[in-house]
């Protein structure tokens, strides 16, 4: 009873030390010049400071959730791994790099990434609890939805760093020489990034699984159609980038385009077009399609978690975790795109169609991570506020959560990458 004190009193302090630090964003060029030059000691002496102060930002912040929320069984749980996974890396700080130190930190890093496999579903479901059991005020929603921006991005990071390492340094892939050369690791890859990441190929992959679906469901699928600056091509398009970000995204927009086109056609539905184009600072990724668009009066709600107009899924499926319908496609995928500094937009037609662009920086000096960071600002969000609207006239929609139609195409998706 006495150690669990001490080790609770410990990693606290650790906690307040390691949150003083901001986190180091890297650019998807220092990522590659890292795995091309680094040795894995280097790397170990990075990580056993980054991670920490990483999991320290953002564990900080899910202190200041509110109580209730902090109360539901899932937040607990989620918030128990981060604890543990927070310690763990801890007990490397004092440890020099010497092979056995270094194997055993690999081992942790997949460990922990394993623990974290279940985390966005899991605070979903934290998230749905509370909905479940409380009445959720416009002002710790819109905490909620600030928080939750914040914690699945500090995810992505983190799993992307921990990805480095392991695909890099990792026996189980051979590694070094294997994720430079390719061996095992799909080519030219360095650990998860791809030097010639042929966007056209993963456009194709993407759409060819939302189409799996989407026939399961409808019988029918649309047509894709890709261009390359606005002409027909089957040209490769090479682009510096993690493939498995990329893939997401498109899966996530594909699904939903599908959805619309099928819902608003039935037989013969219209192409899904998708238009690349390569520009000197930006890559643009549009998919046009005509599912009849979303009217203006909810384009506000289209990244907000858990707005979706699919129904909630069956509480008789209650041994998968729910998170099929429950609107985290695009806000999800829109934090990919923001990661390496890039976007996601919707501008839609109502009763014709909607356009998704995914925007990338071209330039791989460009692509750095965008991180959260703990401090007084971001610390204010969480303070309750009453908010008096400063225009006539303004809605509050935030909590508008409309169920109308079925959604085949909101299938259960991994957000584990
Ligand atoms: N291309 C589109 N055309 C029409 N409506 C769309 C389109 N894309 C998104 N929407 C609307 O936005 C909502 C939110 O989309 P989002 O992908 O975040 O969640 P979802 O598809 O409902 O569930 P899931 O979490 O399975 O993706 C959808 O329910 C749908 O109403
Ligand atoms: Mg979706």
């Amino acid at each position: 009873m006495r150690l669990a004190g001490a080790i609770f009193t410990n990693v606290t302090k650790m906690l307040d030390f390691y949150s003083q630090f901001n986190p180091s964003p890297l650019s998807i060029k220092q990522f590659i010049d890292f795995g091309l030059n680094a040795c894995e000691s280097k790397s170990f002496t990075f990580l056993k400071k980054e991670l920490p102060v990483r999991l320290a930002n953002i564990m900080k912040e899910i202190a200041l959730l509110p109580e209730n929320l902090l109360r539901m069984p899932s937040v607990g749980l989620v918030n128990q791994w981060y604890e543990r996974s927070f310690e763990e890396i801890t007990r490397f700080e004092q440890m020099e790099p010497d092979p056995p130190t270094l194997t055993q930190f690999c081992e942790r890093l997949v460990h922990i990434r394993n623990r974290h496999a279940d985390v966005v579903q899991t605070m979903a479901q934290g998230v749905l609890e509370l909905k479940e059991s409380h009445e959720v005020d416009p002002g710790t929603e819109n905490s909620i939805q600030y928080f939750l921006d914040r914690f699945y991005m500090s995810r992505i990071s983190i799993r992307m760093l921990i990805n480095q390492h392991t695909l890099l340094f990792g026996e189980q892939l051979g590694g070094k020489q294997a994720s430079v050369n390719g061996i095992g690791n799909g080519g030219r890859h360095i650990g998860s990034i791809d030097p010639a990441c042929d966007v056209v190929a993963v456009v194709r992959d993407a759409y060819e699984n939302a189409r799996f679906l989407c026939d399961r469901y409808y019988l029918a699928s649309p047509e894709l159609e890709v261009l390359q600056d606005g002409v027909s091509s089957l040209r490769p398009m090479p682009i510096v980038y993690v493939p498995s970000h990329l893939y997401h995204m498109l899966f996530e927009l594909f699904k939903n385009a599908m959805r619309a086109v099928m819902e608003n056609h039935g037989t013969a539905p219209p192409p899904i077009q998708v238009n690349l184009v390569n520009g000197k600072e930006d890559i643009s990724v549009k998919m046009s399609d005509r599912g009849g668009g979303i009217p203006r009066s909810v384009s506000e709600l289209l990244f907000k978690y858990m707005y979706s107009t699919a129904p909630q899924p069956s509480k008789s499926d209650s041994h998968t975790v729910p998170l099929a319908g429950y609107g985290y496609g695009l806000p999800i995928s829109r934090l990919y795109a923001r990661y390496f500094h890039g976007d996601l937009v919707l501008v839609s037609c109502e009763g014709y169609g909607t356009d998704a662009v995914i925007y990338l920086k071209a330039l791989t000096n460009e692509a750095n991570e965008l991180l959260p960071v703990f401090n007084k600002t971001s610390s204010k969000f969480y303070r309750p506020s009453s908010q008096l609207a400063d225009w006539s006239g303004t809605l509050n929609s935030s909590n508008q959560c409309r169920r109308e139609k079925v959604s085949p195409l909101s299938s259960p998706i991994s957000h584990s990458l």
